[in-house]
């Protein structure tokens, strides 16, 4: 088959067009029982091929016909052994990853920054997380990748560890020397996951940083969505034989997935993959083209500063993804929440992310010169704005102790726990997560021991303004803790 072809969009295609009587689910019958006013707007195309797993369209949960020739396809545009698609986006991937690799008590080395997905991940199966600091900018107040030389102290304090996950590149485009990486960890004969929920393009340019499957990593859970043009929810995950079993995963991932998949957004996956393999190039070169012009014009501005190569100096800031525009406000006297409300009321554009110090525009395949003009004028007024308030604001960025783990995050996930002042709960072993950001780092995660720094380090972060995530009380009054058990008399 060649990249051309759509094996699974053309299938859904062929049994529309037979307009077979559908006797079986989804009960809206190709719109026909769908609220009107919604089956107006989405179009009756789309809702014609919301279908259900009948033998001609084939079975995500075991692919014998146009799901297997399309993830086929994949496997190759991707340069992987295997490609399986995810309807449930790449945290479904990257559970998938961690369940294959590692059960109850295996150790596995992870980034303390992880997204939330492989923590889940992590309580499920039982294993130990070792947390591996990222390196931390302080300039721009975000967490970096991990450097290769503390993926070597870490594998050779824990060489019994047995997998490794990186996070490539990262949510604002920067990436470790994941080469380095890989070799680092396949000499020790365990397996690298890799989290590239960002980078599913930059296999399609070679401008752009090495692909997980480029680097010789084992697997990488990919989302299409966020970059690569499918519909959102559409993720895959490329798997490299050898150190993984195939057919493991595929039942891992068949175990976590919805039996009724959507194939508008199978399909959808199956016409990025042709897009990006054929045009990927010429598409991926006009976005980086546009971005170069973008930060050029931003770096411009005054007061504002967009984050380039000048960053990259370590193995853990090895190369970078131009089409991520991290912008700072801070010097302009206004957080990044403010940057981004700013933008919504009087230029209606939303951004992807704010935080304290920064924004992040994305620039994609889906992106003109209009856009990016739009974009530079609207910073540009937002410049003059508040061009009496600027002013030089210190970043501030610590990086909190990683606690000591007392209990597997699942044990702690499953014990009795009690809710009590967070100024008593010292000694005591968190239930849930604590998440400050920037720089996106937990605090606590479910298992580690409360410590008083770390207290004083979140205590100073609300003060800053800085949001929390994770906890019940979210003006951390109280904490979660497990329970302890009194003797009985
Ligand atoms: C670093 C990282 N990993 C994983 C994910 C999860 O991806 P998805 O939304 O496709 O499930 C995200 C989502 O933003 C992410 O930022």
């Amino acid at each position: 088959m060649s990249q051309l072809e759509t094996p699974l969009f053309d299938v859904l295609l062929k049994h529309r067009n037979r307009h077979p009587i559908q006797f079986h689910i989804p009960g809206h019958k190709k719109g026909q029982g769908m609220d009107p006013a919604f089956r107006e707007f989405v179009g009756d195309n789309v809702l014609s091929i919301d279908l259900i797993n009948i033998a001609p369209l084939d079975d995500l949960h075991s692919p014998k016909g146009a799901i297997k020739e399309a993830q086929s396809l994949a496997a190759e545009a991707f340069g992987a052994d295997h490609t399986f698609f995810s309807v449930q986006g790449t945290s479904g991937a990257i559970m998938t990853m961690i369940l294959s690799v590692v059960g109850p008590g295996d150790k596995i080395l992870v980034p303390r920054n992880v997204h939330k997905s492989t923590m889940s991940a992590i309580v499920l199966s039982g294993a130990i997380p070792i947390f591996i600091h990222p390196e931390v900018d302080e300039e721009y107040g975000i967490a970096h990748g991990i450097s290769a030389e503390s993926v070597e102290k870490a594998l050779k304090t824990y060489p019994d560890a047995k997998a490794m996950l990186v996070i490539n590149p990262t949510y604002f485009g920067f990436a470790t020397d994941l080469k380095r990486i890989v070799d680092i960890v396949h000499a020790h004969n365990i397996p690298v996951i890799v989290d590239e929920a960002h980078g599913v393009h930059i296999k399609f340019h070679d401008e752009l940083p090495l692909s997980a499957m480029q680097a010789g990593a084992d697997m990488a859970a990919t989302s299409v969505h966020k970059l690569g043009g499918s519909m959102t929810q559409s993720s895959v995950l490329n798997v490299r034989e050898g150190l993984v079993t195939v057919n493991r995963v595929q039942s891992v991932l068949s175990m976590l997935t919805t039996t009724s998949t959507s194939y508008p957004i199978l399909a959808s996956l199956d016409c990025a993959r042709r897009q990006l393999a054929v045009h990927g190039y010429d598409l991926i070169d006009e976005a980086i083209r546009l971005s170069k012009d973008a930060r050029k014009r931003i770096n411009k501005i005054p007061h504002l500063k967009v984050a380039g190569r000048e960053k990259l100096h370590s193995s853990a800031t090895y190369d970078m993804d131009p089409t991520k525009i991290l912008i700072s406000v801070k010097d302009l006297g206004i957080t990044g929440h403010q940057a981004e409300e700013w933008l919504r009321h009087n230029a209606n554009i939303e951004v992807e992310l704010s935080d304290l110090y920064n924004i992040l525009c994305l620039i994609t395949l889906g992106d003109t010169k209009k856009e990016i003009n739009l974009l530079v004028n609207a910073l540009q007024r937002m410049s003059q704005t508040f061009e009496s308030e600027a002013t030089q604001r210190e970043t501030i960025v610590n990086v909190p102790d990683i606690p000591a783990l007392a209990m597997t995050p699942r044990d702690a996930f499953y014990a009795s726990t009690e809710v009590m002042p967070i100024e008593k709960s010292v000694g005591y072993i968190c239930a849930e997560f604590i998440m400050v950001y920037p720089p996106g780092i937990p605090i606590f995660i479910p298992g580690e021991i409360i410590t008083e720094d770390n207290i004083e380090y979140i205590k100073m972060n609300i003060e800053a303004g800085l949001p929390v995530q994770g906890p019940e009380d979210l003006s951390l009054k109280t904490i979660r803790v497990i329970k302890e058990r009194m003797p009985i008399i």
